[in-house]
């Protein structure tokens, strides 16, 4: 089935981080760095392999600092070339140049739901991309290309999936349905964090490839758990009416709004780097005797 390319990436960051405070009393929690490079950045660099060039996040109050991140910066540029560090000057006019980055206000955390909501009239009337910031994925293909490749091929909605361990399952939102081939699985139920008899171990993680279709579902939906307005609930809705695709991205998954998950980021991530993987790896031999 033809279908338009995605160009558009949601990023919700309005939420208020309490699981790292008090780092988060004052930084947005996007702006922390796994080795040197915020977190946000790894995942706008995502969207752009995936063929993105409208990155519109989703802020609140306190959480400009971030767009000033993706923003030209004279003053430092200018420094940077007096002394000598052109490369590095490079570096920092580069992420300006990424995507073309918009915001929109969440005035009220009333949920994820809520927060995708509030980018429909800056999506409009095509296929997107949600992004979760807290899910920071190191892949051979970038996972959010992975599912818009799924997208292109088959013209529904995907969300990215994982397995995880059944004693996990309670933490997430859990997929179920019959596989089509290997990776991509058509998804017939959707529960959040079941408490008991999780229908797979299928966990959604935050990587979603949805049709406009879904800014009217979450329109017309009450509020879920807690009063919030629940993606879940509209990616249930969707399945049911349009059908939905779960696709088992290739690539490892980091749960970087978790302090351990966020801690082996940092940790994976550094013995990437030619210039610390060496000293790192010497140093955790030496702690973990
Ligand atoms: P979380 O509940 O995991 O994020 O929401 P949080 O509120 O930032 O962090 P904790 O749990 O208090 O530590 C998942 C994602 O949805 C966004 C968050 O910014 C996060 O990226 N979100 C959540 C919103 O943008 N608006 C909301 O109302 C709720």
């Amino acid at each position: 089935m033809p279908t338009k390319p995605i160009r558009k990436a949601v990023i919700p960051a309005a939420g208020l981080g309490t699981r790292f405070l008090p780092a988060t009393k004052a930084v947005p929690k996007e702006l922390l760095p796994i080795v040197d490079t915020p977190t946000i950045q790894y995942i706008v660099a995502e969207a752009v392999a995936a063929g993105v060039r409208d990155v519109i996040l989703v802020c609140a109050r306190g959480k400009d600092s971030i767009v000033d991140h993706f923003d030209i910066a004279p003053e430092l540029e200018a420094h940077l070339a007096r002394t000598g560090k052109t490369a590095l000057r490079d570096q920092m006019r580069a992420i300006a140049k990424l995507a073309n980055v918009v915001t929109v206000r969440q005035q009220e955390p009333l949920g994820l739901g809520h927060a995708v909501l509030c980018a429909r009239a800056l999506v409009g009337d095509e296929p997107f991309v949600v992004m979760l910031g807290d899910d920071v994925i190191d892949a051979p293909v970038p996972a959010a290309k992975q599912l818009a490749d799924c997208h292109a091929r088959t013209g529904l909605g995907t969300i990215a999936l994982m397995e995880v361990p059944l004693a996990e399952t309670s933490a997430y939102g859990i997929a179920a349905g019959p596989a089509l081939d290997e990776r991509t699985v058509r998804i017939e139920r959707l529960v959040e964090k079941p408490r008991q008899d999780p229908p797979s171990r299928l966990a959604v993680i935050g990587r979603y490839v949805l049709p406009p279709r879904v800014f009217e579902i979450l329109e017309a939906l009450p509020p879920g758990v807690g009063g919030e307005i629940q993606l879940t609930d509209a990616l249930a809705v969707l399945a049911r009416e349009e059908g939905l695709l779960g696709y088992r991205f290739e690539g490892q998954r980091y749960d970087a709004g978790d302090r351990l998950g966020y801690l082996k980021a940092n940790v994976a991530f550094a013995l990437k780097r030619p210039e610390l993987a060496g000293p790192l790896r010497g140093w955790l031999a030496e702690v973990i005797r």
